[in-house]
């Protein structure tokens, strides 16, 4: 797919040699031509069938039948790497992918932004402190944290340890969606004590509730016979991450023997950033080769005569679930940012799932300091982002965020009404703020009743008890 674009012939590394933002400088350049060589022999971490699996399942949610869940940990770290943090994660997920699934009957793609989310664009490329200047702080596959010269180096051997934690991140994550984990019989389970005497966690308890006793009355009914609908038991579950690093990503990019196509095996599915988004530059040049499923951050930025040039490039044949273009406004930009992008898809006739990024377009900078978003601005984006698109006659059909299962407080507001001199007690994160797992099933009953309202809109009239199984 994508062989050629404007007459040029794509190959794994036709990117090198164009203009590339945000790329680290390696002091080292035989260094690093060396780990990337190393990568190229390591095993693929995904396959294609299950790349393509999941663009059909975002085929569907382009046609409006199911919803897409996006989310994880800004950027994965190597010191947080802990099984428990990736089951909390996960878990938290799963919970939000239930409220939505039970609550609107809509099916839920779950998309983790985990196993290999660990590069970060900065808005800075140097960071000052006391008069020093150091190289900022890029993510763990690239440099540390630390204030010092060693630290904030780029070192290629990162490389090989982010590709590690990712692949055990990734076994993990498979042993829970198909080991038993994931099982719908479990669905209390998923409600972590910190947040079980919250109202989400209350209101999370009723729901299972009357999920157990759907389950339990279609198994008296024979209709869910235990092995034989998989679906009670296990779920899909795939991996994502921005693929800003282009040399690693490439090294991973390998042509699948059953269809001859490219695929970059380091995720199911890739996204560009809205920083390396140039229609002439390195990023959207590799990404176009791809045979996986492609994302596209869309920020206040990007004019709508722009988008369809990209869409042109990256989905030239129009396939359904091909590309993903995730909408990050901030809440006072959707109706002026995001409808002129959504008037230009529909009269061109282009098939993109709409996604909404309620996260990067919130985010402020605390009075005590802190880089945080009002948790009352990333609802109110996505509320705006769902009526702008019932207004248009569009689907809002998915929500990438930014959150974890962990108690922590870096986002305002919430339930737990986090103030600005809380935000010191929890604060954990190693590049943006993350939603916690209080505010992410906030959010989740949210757009669980915002899918809801447009379904009764909409005049759909399935039954709860069958979709469930169906769709999970
Ligand atoms: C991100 O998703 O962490 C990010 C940097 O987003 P954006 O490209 O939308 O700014
Ligand atoms: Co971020």
């Amino acid at each position: 797919m994508g062989a050629n674009s404007g007459g040029r012939n794509w190959t794994p590394d036709s990117w090198r040699g164009l203009p590339i933002a945000h790329q680290p400088e390696y002091p080292d350049a035989a260094a690093l031509a060396a780990v990337e060589k190393q990568l190229g022999r390591y095993p693929p971490l995904v396959f294609a069938g299950e790349a393509r699996q999941l663009q059909t399942h975002l085929a569907e949610v382009a046609a409006g039948r199911a919803f897409l869940l996006q989310g994880g940990d800004c950027a994965e770290s190597f010191a947080e790497f802990h099984a428990d943090n990736i089951r909390d994660t996960f878990r938290v997920l799963m919970q939000m992918a239930v409220v939505m699934t039970f609550a609107a009957a809509c099916p839920v793609v779950k998309v983790g932004r985990m196993a290999g989310q660990f590069a970060k664009p900065r808005s800075e490329p140097g960071e000052n402190r006391d008069g020093v200047t150091l190289p900022s702080y890029k993510g763990d596959s690239i440099n540390g944290m630390d204030f010092t010269t060693e630290a904030r180096t780029p070192d290629p051997e990162r490389l090989l340890q982010a590709y590690s934690q990712a692949a055990a991140t990734l076994n993990l994550l498979r042993a829970f969606a198909q080991g038993g984990y994931a099982d719908l019989h479990r669905v209390h389970g998923w409600n972590m004590g910190f947040v079980a005497n919250t109202p989400q966690g209350e209101r999370y308890e009723d729901l299972a509730d009357r999920i157990s006793e759907a389950l339990a009355f279609m198994s008296a009914c024979g209709l869910a016979a235990d092995d034989e609908v998989p679906e009670v038991y296990q779920t899909d579950f795939y991996t994502s991450h921005e693929a800003l690093l282009l040399g690693p990503e490439q090294a991973m990019t390998r042509i699948d023997s059953t269809s001859g196509d490219w695929y970059d095996t380091s995720a199911h599915l890739l996204w560009i950033g809205d920083r390396t988004r140039q229609l002439d530059g390195a990023h959207v040049e590799f990404m176009r080769g791809l045979s996986n499923p492609l994302a596209l951050k869309a920020g206040p930025s990007l004019e709508a005569d722009e988008l369809l040039r990209l869409v042109d490039i990256l989905n030239p044949d129009n396939r359904p679930g091909r590309l993903t273009v995730i909408s990050r406004q901030g809440a006072d930009g959707v109706e002026q940012g995001l409808v002129p992008l959504l008037r230009a898809i529909q009269r061109e006739g282009r098939s993109v799932v709409w996604a909404c990024d309620p996260m990067h377009g919130n985010t402020i900078k605390s009075a005590t300091g802190y880089k945080t978003r009002p948790f009352d601005r990333v609802l109110s984006e996505v509320e705006r982002t769902f009526a702008v698109h019932q207004a248009e006659g569009s689907y809002a059909g998915g929500i990438h965020i930014e959150m974890t299962g962990q108690d922590v407080t870096e986002c305002l507001g919430g339930a737990q009404e986090i103030t600005e001199h809380a935000l010191a007690d929890r604060y954990h994160t190693h590049c943006d703020p993350r939603l916690n797992a209080s505010q992410s099933l906030e959010l989740a009953f949210l757009i669980a009743d915002s899918l809801k309202k447009r379904r009764a809109a909409n005049g759909a009239t399935r039954s709860k008890g069958a979709n469930i199984v169906e769709a999970f």
